[in-house]
């Protein structure tokens, strides 16, 4: 954990496995920006912005101040405006 030093980003961060992340990052004194629709729960102090559009340019930019990001969007569940596809394939590949 020590050589990082800038911090973490989480995508995602407002589901079951990122509001674990964050917290267990935050109790290592880690550094995170998480990234969701909503906004966050509010027992996480450290969260800086909360963003959908992981292509925006103004984040990007704030992106490459931070060691690595860890992606955590996902369904597990198909509907008909998202789709295993669109979500799980795509917009991971989008992140990269
Ligand atoms: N939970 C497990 O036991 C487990 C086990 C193995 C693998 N995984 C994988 O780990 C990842 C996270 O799982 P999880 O249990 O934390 O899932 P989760 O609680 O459903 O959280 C998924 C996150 O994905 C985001 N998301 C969904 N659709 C989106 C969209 N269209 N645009 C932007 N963000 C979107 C949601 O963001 P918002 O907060 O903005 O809604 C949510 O925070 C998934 O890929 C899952 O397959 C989980």
């Amino acid at each position: 954990m020590s050589s990082i030093s800038r911090g973490i980003v989480v995508t995602g961060a407002n589901g079951f496995v990122g509001k674990n992340l964050r917290n267990f990052l935050h109790k290592n004194k880690i550094k995170v920006l998480g990234i969701s629709r909503k906004n966050f729960r509010k027992h996480v102090s450290e969260v800086k912005i909360t963003s959908t559009n992981l292509l925006e340019p103004k984040l990007q930019t704030k992106l490459k101040n931070y060691d690595a990001l860890i992606h955590l969007i996902g369904i597990g569940r198909q509907s008909s405006k998202s789709t295993f596809e669109e979500i799980n394939l795509n917009l991971t590949k989008k992140c990269n």
